[in-house]
């Protein structure tokens, strides 16, 4: 395997591994969460070796894949219009094959064969590795789906070919599915049972970033806090696991602590955190470790008892309370960021009230916040009426962001004068003069470039900001 080191117009290093003896390129392209970027690093390495090459020009492309998102209806019509322009790139290139993965290939299945014309392969999340297979049928002139959920795959064999990649930052995923049945989310269904990766794998994928000049990984999943590896297998089946099997279980904290040893130069990331599974334990092993960063995404949802229970979230908004004076305790540093839904069904204007005064209390450095979008299946779909007119979820929605926006603007400030430490990543957007990169509380920075370069950990001075982004000069290299 060879390595192209493509260097941009921004100056930004791009790395794409590459096989010189391939023939076919693939352009892929990912919506949604983390996980779906991700897998499609899974995907492309699946597809290095059946001949295909990445390209980032979809013109070009002998096979163009899109992995989607099912979250939001808005996620699913992104995508729709998306396969419109490949319609548009097909007429000049008519050999183009074109598949589906991700959440919209799981829940839609063939009617997607059946409303997309164009689409030729239609791939669940658990399937891709029968992508080889799919795609012979698909050259022989046959429509191709695959939509298994599986009850182990994991992809722990398999070594992703990084894709837009700054060489400084990478993805490592140690579960996939979700158990939790939070009744508006349509992930437990497109994704499966949740199951988690070995950790051995784990690690060995881990010190492979580190041999090749990565510098901080974030762990991946749809709960991570509840990753247990017990030699494989449902997380809801461990009851029925040997007493050997149970004894010698590792859990998050664990798989947490081993990562931050086993790489201790290594900054670490994790995501999404639920707050019902999120323990003293990891807190702990956050302070214990200073290569694991100091951020928590914890989202809430909702601030109100009630809402939080037909949501099907198994905590208390006074549960929540205790969780963030723990985490304030142990952790004083700690940046905190949640998601929050506006307009869940039944939600009144009180309920309302006790999301922004729950944000009050927390005052989180920042968020993602959205208005409610029903999912067909889910629980909230089927059980209860979307009855918060749309002009109230998109007001609620804006009470939301005008507080967030407050809140990050005290967070941001709070490091005026202050030195913070600074891992570089990329070119700053607005200047190509100055370096872009994050502190370990995720805090975006830009600072004057001078002779410091991209994956250097530096001191910096900060002496300005805007409500979400520090401004500063580097001092000198950060040094453990
Ligand atoms: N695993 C994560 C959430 C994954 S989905 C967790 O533990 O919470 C990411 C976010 O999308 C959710 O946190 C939620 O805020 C939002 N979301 C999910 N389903 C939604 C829906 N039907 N309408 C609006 N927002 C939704
Ligand atoms: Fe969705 Fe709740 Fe799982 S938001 S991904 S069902 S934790």
């Amino acid at each position: 395997m060879e390595k192209i080191i493509d260097e941009s117009q921004q100056g930004t290093s791009l790395v794409l591994e590459q096989k010189t003896e391939n023939t076919r390129k693939l352009f892929i392209e990912s919506y949604g969460c983390s996980m779906n970027f991700s897998d499609s690093e899974i995907v492309a390495a699946i597809l290095l070796k059946e001949g295909y090459n990445t390209t980032q020009n979809v013109e070009d492309a002998d096979l163009v894949l899109v992995n989607t998102c099912s979250i939001r209806d808005k996620a699913e019509q992104t995508v729709r219009k998306r396969l419109e322009k490949y319609n548009a790139v097909k007429r000049i290139n008519p050999k183009m094959k074109v598949g589906v993965l991700g959440c919209m290939a799981e829940r839609l299945k063939s009617k997607l064969l059946e409303e997309e014309k164009i689409v030729d392969l239609v791939v669940g999340p658990d399937a891709y590795k029968d992508l080889p297979n799919l795609l012979s049928e698909v050259e022989d002139g046959r429509d191709a789906i695959n939509v298994l959920l599986s009850k182990d795959e994991t992809y722990g064999d398999i070594s992703p070919v990084r894709l837009n990649s700054n060489g400084v930052s990478a993805f490592v995923s140690i579960t996939r599915g979700c158990d939790n049945m939070c009744t508006f989310c349509v992930v437990p269904f497109t994704r499966g049972r949740e199951r988690s990766r070995d950790p051995q794998s784990i690690l060995e994928e881990v010190n492979d970033l580190w041999s090749k000049g990565y510098k901080e990984i974030t762990l991946l999943g749809q709960n991570v806090d509840s990753y247990l590896w017990y030699g494989g297998g449902l997380k809801k089946d461990f009851e029925k696991a040997s007493d050997i099997q149970k004894a010698t279980a590792v859990n998050f904290a664990h798989l947490l602590e081993l990562c931050a040893k086993t790489q201790p130069k290594m900054r670490i990331r994790f995501s999404t955190s639920n707050p019902q599974d999120l323990t003293l334990d990891v807190i702990e092993t956050m302070a214990k470790y200073k290569n694991i960063c100091d951020h928590i995404h914890l989202p809430v949802q909702s601030g109100s008892n009630r809402i939080l229970k037909e949501m099907n979230r198994l905590h208390t908004r006074e549960e929540y309370f205790e969780l963030i004076d723990n985490i304030r305790r142990i952790l004083p540093t700690c940046a905190i960021s949640h998601d929050i839904i506006a307009g869940f069904p039944t939600e009144t204007e009180q309920d309302h009230q006790d999301t922004l005064s729950l944000m009050e209390y927390v005052k989180y450095s920042f968020g993602y916040m959205f208005t409610y979008s029903e999912r067909p299946g889910t629980l909230a779909a089927r059980k209860m009426v979307d009855d918060v007119p749309e002009e109230v979820k998109k007001r609620r929605l804006d009470d939301i962001v005008q507080l967030q926006r407050q809140h990050s603007e005290i967070r941001t400030r709070a490091y005026l004068n202050s030195t913070v430490e600074v891992l570089i990543e990329r070119e700053s957007k607005k200047s190509k003069h100055e370096w872009s990169g994050r502190t370990s509380q995720n805090t975006v920075t830009v600072f004057p470039k001078e002779h410091y370069k991209i994956g250097d950990l530096v001191n910096v001075k900060v002496t300005d900001c805007t409500s979400a982004t520090l401004i500063g000069e580097a001092i000198d290299y950060a040094l453990d």
